[in-house]
């Protein structure tokens, strides 16, 4: 059976109070859009049809240009006046199979359960639709049932009455249905409600006069199907995931200190007896082997951490690749293209950039280390930098194995040091040092006899 998902994303979002399109704010780190398409993605659809108005230009090429594999499959569509939702999806129609399954889902509906939605598309009937019974129900359509408990049709809150409004079963605004009478029932839609507009709600009461069959599925867990309308909601929504997350990662094993203080956006792999202090966030992809610790506020962004490491509070590491039993941190910065081997030891304000850093080098204080080699055992002193930049090109450091580098030295790279060599303190490297050598470039000290410092006149 052939699946064709109609995705509304033509309104306003007046509410947001903002200039990005409502559909392009994220959630968990991605627009909220990109996670509807991926769920279309995951259905197996075979034509993905997105209606914008609104803004429609921005939504596309904020698409179009994260580039995800689901592009191929996309079909815009403009509405380019917001009539209502059934006249969104009257614009999606044209070209669709007769005899295909219509999904329609909302670009502001982000955190859809897979699983739940996969019960709806393997319904059998002519039209389901997917209800919940979410603990506010402002402003939703009310789903009506008759004596038999069976769907006969959807009131907006703003059509109903005092009863009806009563009605705690509400519409998701997700239904599929088959195409051949999706169409039909559109064709028939009048706007003769309180709002002028024309209601795709309006197909249910339709399908029951026609005496086709109607169905829904309710899904148990209504925060999964709770659209964005405001900041708040967005807010509201964030935290939703967050706290899904926060589960999956406690399902495979992590220690979270706190599950509510952690954010992932992104996915995150973690392998057992990993333990997460408060405040951090993953963003991204990153992979994190066993036995790995994560002090409070770390921002780890596109990485890969082998086991036994242990990130200390306040280290951001961007697009890294640390081996097994490395230290980094406190207040570490490792910024992308840093390779670290095992056991490698990072320690505070220390700032590495492209650079790799061999089996048990050390840089444990105060260093920029940028475009450089660092060989085995290396030890970088406190307050040791690499100038690795000209004022208009970049230049590689490469360090050999065993080198030791005295504090406050400064390399002006480009600049090969062998293995083995020495550099004294307080030195400024400005030539190739050759191995085993003691490199040192420092007035030397002078000293004045009972030396009389002047007084105060
Ligand atoms: C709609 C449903 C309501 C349901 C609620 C769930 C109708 C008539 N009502 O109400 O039963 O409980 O969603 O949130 O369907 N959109 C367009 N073009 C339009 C109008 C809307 O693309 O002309 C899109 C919006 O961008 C949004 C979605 O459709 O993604 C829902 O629109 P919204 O105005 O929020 O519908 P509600 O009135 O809340
Ligand atoms: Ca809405």
């Amino acid at each position: 059976m052939s699946l064709e998902v109609i995705i509304l994303a033509a309104g306003q979002g007046t509410r947001m109070q903002s200039k990005i399109p409502k559909v392009l704010h994220h959630v968990g780190g991605k627009p909220m859009l990109a996670h509807v398409l991926d769920c279309a993605t995951e259905l197996s659809a075979n034509k993905i049809r997105v209606v914008t108005g609104f803004q429609g230009q921005e939504i596309r090429d904020a698409i179009e240009s994260s580039a995800p594999n689901y592009l191929t499959s996309i079909q815009w569509f403009d509405q380019a006046e917001q009539n209502g939702t059934g006249h969104a999806v009257m614009q999606a129609m044209p070209g669709v199979d007769p005899k295909a399954d219509c999904l329609v889902l909302y670009g502001d509906v982000p955190l859809i359960d897979i699983e739940v939605l996969k019960n709806v598309v393997q319904s059998q009937s002519t039209l389901t639709l997917l209800t919940a019974k979410p603990d506010n129900i402002e402003g939703m359509g009310r789903i009506l049932r008759n004596e038999r408990d069976q769907v006969v049709g959807i009131v907006e809150q703003k059509d109903a009455t005092e009863e009806q409004k009563e009605i705690i079963e509400i519409n998701t605004g997700i239904l599929l249905c088959k195409g051949k009478q999706l169409a039909d029932w559109l064709s028939k839609l009048g706007n003769n409600n309180s709002q002028g507009e024309y209601y795709l709600t309006d197909i249910v009461a339709m399908a029951v006069a026609d005496g086709a069959a109607v169905d829904a599925v309710i899904a148990e867990d209504a925060s999964r199907f709770a659209g964005v309308n405001s900041k708040q909601d967005l807010a509201q929504i964030e935290r939703t995931l967050q706290k899904l997350n926060a589960k999956s990662l406690m399902a495979a094993g992590v220690t979270l200190v706190d599950p509510d203080r952690i954010d992932v956006r992104g996915i995150v792999k973690c392998d057992q007896d990993c333990s997460v202090d408060i405040n951090v966030i993953f963003e991204g992809e990153v992979t994190i082997g066993s036995d790995v610790t994560i002090e409070s506020n770390c921002i780890i962004r596109d990485s890969v951490i082998g086991d036994d490491c242990h990130i200390y509070a306040n280290t951001v590491i961007e697009n890294a690749t640390l081996g097994s039993r490395c230290s980094v941190g406190p207040f570490a910065r490792l910024r992308p293209n840093t390779v670290l081997e095992n056991e490698v030891r990072i320690g505070n304000f220390v700032e590495i950039k492209k650079s790799r850093l061999d089996q048990g080098a050390k840089a444990n204080h105060l260093s920029y280390i940028g475009d450089s080699t660092v060989g085995k055992n290396v030890n970088i002193g406190a307050g040791v930098i690499t100038c690795n930049y000209d004022g208009a090109n970049k230049h590689q450091t490469i360090i050999g194995d065993d080198v030791f580098v005295g504090s406050d030295s400064q390399i002006v790279a480009p600049v090969t040091i062998g293995a083995g060599a020495t550099v004294g303190a307080g030195s400024t490297i400005t030539r190739d040092i050759e191995a085993g050598d003691l490199a040192i470039s420092r007035a030397k000290q002078v000293a004045y006899k009972n030396w009389k410092r002047p007084e105060k006149a």
